[in-house]
């Protein structure tokens, strides 16, 4: 099983490298997503998908040690403790985060398992790629851990890609266009949130429209390898 889901990422390689006021709000984010995910993935191994379970509850606790690393870094970088507060937060994440936890809650495996492990692992995963320069060069006693936690974070993208293979294959073509509806559905919340963060975050658009493409590829290569149906208009 591979551990990593590598992607060529062209639109990030020219996007330069985040100053500390973009990078403060983009931890923001990020410690919100690692909440998000530590929430799910505590529902999941609970489920009983034994593999899942297994998996999910190993990466409940990786998830949770994430959580407590960027708070440090946040602290680091502001001088300030981290409190967690939703008015910082894009308005169409918050929504994303509200429609897969209700998913995880109903007991909607594979719509929960794309919610996490392709939506937000995906963003989280260019987040970080993006961050990670400037982080570390705020806290350079935290670079190795940083890069522990992108080496897990691509761990968390591969496990889903192979466990949703196996599970969303087999489906009747009628259920996978149903997902791929709703896939589609939170690919257009994810991308709206993109723009919402980056016009807090950046004085001018072009980081926006790097990240959604880098965004856009990564759901475009992920959709095609669990044999969803691609969208051609974006
Ligand atoms: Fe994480
Ligand atoms: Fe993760």
């Amino acid at each position: 099983m591979p551990l990593t889901y590598p992607l060529a990422r062209p639109a990030l390689d020219r996007l330069p490298p985040f100053g500390k006021r973009a990078l403060v709000k983009v931890l923001l984010h990020i410690i919100w997503g690692e909440a998000l995910s530590f929430q799910v993935t505590q529902f999941f191994s609970r489920f009983d998908d034994q593999t899942l379970a297994r998996y999910a509850g190993h990466q409940a606790q990786e998830e949770n040690q994430h959580h407590r690393f960027f708070e440090k870094l946040y602290k680091e970088m502001t001088g300030q403790t981290y409190v967690s507060h939703l008015g910082h937060i894009s308005r169409s994440l918050q929504q994303f985060g509200k429609e897969v936890t209700n998913c995880a809650l109903s007991h909607q495996q594979i719509e929960a398992m794309i919610g996490l492990y392709l939506l937000l692992e995906g963003l989280a995963s260019i987040l970080f790629e993006k961050s990670y320069p400037g982080c570390a060069k705020q806290w350079p006693a935290g670079q190795a851990t940083l890069k522990q936690i992108m080496r897990e974070e691509a761990g968390h993208v591969g496990f889903g890609q192979v466990a949703l293979q196996q599970r969303v294959r087999p489906m009747a073509s009628s259920e996978r266009r149903r997902i791929s509806q709703l896939a589609d559905h939170w690919e257009r919340l994810i991308r709206r949130a993109i723009r919402e963060i980056g016009w807090k975050v950046f004085p001018f658009p072009v980081p926006v429209r790097a990240l959604q493409k880098e965004f856009q590829e990564f759901m475009s290569q992920a959709k095609a390898g669990l044999g969803l149906t691609v969208r051609s208009e974006k």
